[in-house]
């Protein structure tokens, strides 16, 4: 199978800190496949995607997207992925259709395209009647909707999640699964983060788990269960790799 990212031996240390966030972190992720990206905090999720989208730097290694180096050509891999980051990265004082008409341009897009394909995913999330009220008054729930909204505008072949679900309710976080199911459906390419292992186990084609900045184990929910003894879901495998310790 064609693989849409390619991580391999990413090495990173954040100036003056002690241990590294990476340290020799590979793993793949097949065309198509819904991926997890699953560890304790501070485990190197966040920094493996900011590599990802050429944020950071790393010292050593590799990142490509169909095979182009999201190192030395973050711009053409821009154009192929949607990254929705941990925390809401829209203007609290714009309306929505605002945020989305000032990143569209940032794209390069059509005014008449970006509120075309705004409206689709604004009445696909549940937003719509909301287009013209400025986020800062929505609630955190519809902010993470709004977030996703925001990296599809250029249809984007792969979609990045870090923790998209995270603080929203029951309802939200539904619908942004089902969204997110719908959206592989039409053969695009799901990596995304989260700490909620029961959701990941239902909506993961196949999860990586990291811990210390190195690959504990990846594989299918339903391989890893049968595989790691005593374990009857997704979260007994994470615990048994990653121990009881509390990260600080
Ligand atoms: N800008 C930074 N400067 C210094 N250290 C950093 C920086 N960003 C992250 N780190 C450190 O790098 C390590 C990995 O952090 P990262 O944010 O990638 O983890 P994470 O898996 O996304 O965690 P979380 O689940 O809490 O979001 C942590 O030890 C963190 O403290
Ligand atoms: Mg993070």
């Amino acid at each position: 199978m064609l693989h849409a990212i390619q991580i391999k031996e990413l090495k990173k240390q954040y100036h003056g800190a002690i241990e590294p966030a990476l340290d020799g972190l590979s793993f793949d992720v097949s065309e198509g496949s819904i991926v997890g990206l699953l560890g304790p905090n501070g485990a190197g999720k966040t920094t493996s995607i900011n590599i990802m989208c050429g944020l950071v730097a790393p010292d050593t290694g590799t990142a490509s997207i169909y095979g182009v180096s999201c190192i030395d050509h973050p711009a053409s891999v821009r154009e192929q992925i949607g990254v929705v980051p941990q925390q809401i990265a829209l203007f609290p004082n714009m309306t929505a259709m605002e945020n989305f008409m000032y990143i569209g341009r940032l794209y390069g897009l059509e005014d008449r395209f970006i509120k075309e394909r705004a409206s689709d995913l604004l009445e696909r999330l549940g937003l719509m009647k909301h287009a013209d009220k400025r986020v800062n008054r929505y609630s955190g729930g519809m902010k993470r909707r709004a977030n996703i909204i925001a990296s599809l505008l250029h249809d984007p072949l792969i979609l990045i999640l870090d923790e998209p679900t995270a603080g929203v309710d029951v309802q939200s976080r539904a619908m942004i699964l089902d969204f997110l199911r719908e959206y592989n459906n039409k053969g695009k390419t799901i990596l995304y983060t989260s700490h909620l292992l029961e959701e990941a186990e239902k909506i993961c084609d196949e999860v990586v788990i990291i811990d210390s900045g190195k690959l504990i184990t990846s594989g299918s929910p339903k391989t890893l269960i049968e595989n790691t003894i005593d374990c009857r879901h997704l979260e007994d495998v994470f615990l048994h790799y990653t121990g009881h310790s509390v990260r600080d």
